[in-house]
């Protein structure tokens, strides 16, 4: 069954994307295509917001880090920053991104297990608000670097609080055993090392559990240990004035899916975190644009065998990785003819994997050679994990905005993908 959306509506049996049709879209150019709309994405930010500034205190707000590791596109990073939203960087190309869509550097914070020595002199350089450890060993290089540039690098620990959670195990990272943040012992012993760095500033504590969290209970079970942990380091002389309680707010990928209470998680903000006197920031990235996106893709045709009618899309794993590598469930469904008679269909791509299958045993309107169709959800985690496999260009992005649009990115060409492959001259 499709899913609702506002900005996804169906005129005249043919889905629009706000004000535009997804038939001239794929007109004037062509499939697979990303389509985001712009209006959903500005909407997701504002109830967001909304709720979490809705609880803060008097002169007091809480920052947004938008984690664009879910859709790092230029264009939509700065339609967020031009809402007021900062940034969540994972790399020092997200960082040059952020920067290039001018969000503010004190408006950026920075995670990973593994940054490199060049991305955390990236990050000191830019002076960012802050940068979240991973690992003592990380707290060191910082230190060193921070050392040799006479700069101060200001820090915050990550938490690892021994939970799961998040709609699929490899997207879970906050048990023990996962590679992510501190163990609470290690936090203790990193806010003793920074003490002796001279260029190091220790401010706080992130946690960050997985994503599709859409219980606060299980946000609450991730904090349960905080207070008591930011009691004992306050009391040992140390500074928590900041927490990062992360991203993993949830989306719709089907119409029955969970999502979070917003209201309820706010007051959870207002009554847990709140009251530990910290400035408080935000990771969503799901939550933003999800929803903003479908992926366009024609029917290549339609393969009767077997028993089964194997319906083949122009688009493939390498434009959407997320069913074959999570199993992910995406809703799918036709551009026109909505009320055609139904069909049981396994919907694949091109790719030579069994592993290109979008979905198995999908009933949905009959569609046959030609016909359009949308991969909903498509907006997150999209794209950005996209591939040349099987030596396939990149897909387009297209920005709805009303009656406006735009390519925010360009459908890759053959010679772009062999810009930069060389054959040797002894061959
Ligand atoms: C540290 C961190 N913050 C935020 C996010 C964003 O998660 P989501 O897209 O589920 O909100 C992730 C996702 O991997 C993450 O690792």
């Amino acid at each position: 069954m499709a899913l609702q959306n506002p900005f996804f509506p169906v005129k005249d049996d043919t889905m629009h994307v706000e004000r535009i049709a997804l038939t001239s879209i794929a007109e004037e150019f062509g499939t697979p295509t990303y389509v985001y709309s712009a209006g959903h994405i500005r909407n997701q930010y504002k109830q967001l917001n909304d709720a979490i500034q809705g609880i803060m205190p008097e002169g007091r707000s809480a920052m947004i880090c938008y984690a664009c590791k879910a859709n790092s596109n230029l264009a939509i990073l700065k339609l967020l920053q031009q809402e007021g939203c900062g940034l969540e960087v994972v790399s020092e190309g997200e960082l040059i991104r952020g920067l290039k869509a001018g969000i503010d550097p004190q408006k950026i914070v920075s995670t990973g297990v593994g940054k490199t020595n060049q991305e955390i002199r990236a990050q000191i350089e830019a002076d960012i608000y802050n940068i979240n450890v991973e690992s003592l060993p990380e707290l060191e290089r910082i230190s060193a670097i921070a050392d040799d540039m006479n700069k101060t690098a200001r820090v915050i620990f990550r938490l690892n609080p021994e939970v799961s959670g998040g709609g699929h195990h490899k997207i879970s990272t906050g048990r023990r055993g996962d590679k992510f943040g501190l163990m609470k012992d290690d936090v203790f012993k990193a806010y003793d090392m920074a003490k002796g760095m001279k260029n190091v500033q220790a401010l706080g504590l992130m946690i960050h559990i997985g994503s599709q969290v859409s219980q606060v209970n299980a946000f609450d079970a991730a904090f349960s240990k905080l207070p008591a942990i930011v009691g004992e380091l306050r009391a040992a002389g140390h500074t928590v004035s900041r927490l990062d309680i992360g991203g993993g707010f949830p989306v719709k990928y089907t119409q029955d899916d969970q999502l979070l209470d917003l209201s309820a998680y706010a007051n959870w903000v207002r009554d847990i975190i709140v009251p530990l006197d910290v400035d408080i920031a935000l990771e969503p990235g799901r939550y933003l644009v999800a929803n903003s996106g479908v992926l366009l893709t024609r029917v290549t045709d339609v393969k009767e065998a077997q028993g089964q009618n194997f319906l083949i899309f122009d688009a493939a794993m390498n434009d959407l990785l997320r069913p074959a590598m999570y199993d992910a469930y995406h809703e799918i469904a036709p551009v026109q003819n909505h009320n055609a008679p139904e069909t049981v269909y396994d919907v694949v791509g091109p790719v030579c994997e069994t592993g290109d299958t979008f979905t198995r045993d999908r009933t949905l309107p009959r569609m046959k050679r030609d016909d359009l169709a949308v991969i909903q959800t498509a907006g997150a985690y999209g794209m950005c994990m996209s591939s040349n496999y099987n030596t396939r260009p990149r897909a387009a992005e297209i920005l709805v905005d009303g009656d406006q649009y735009a390519v925010i990115n360009a459908r890759e060409s053959y010679d772009d993908l062999f810009a930069r492959e060389s054959v040797p001259a002894w061959l």
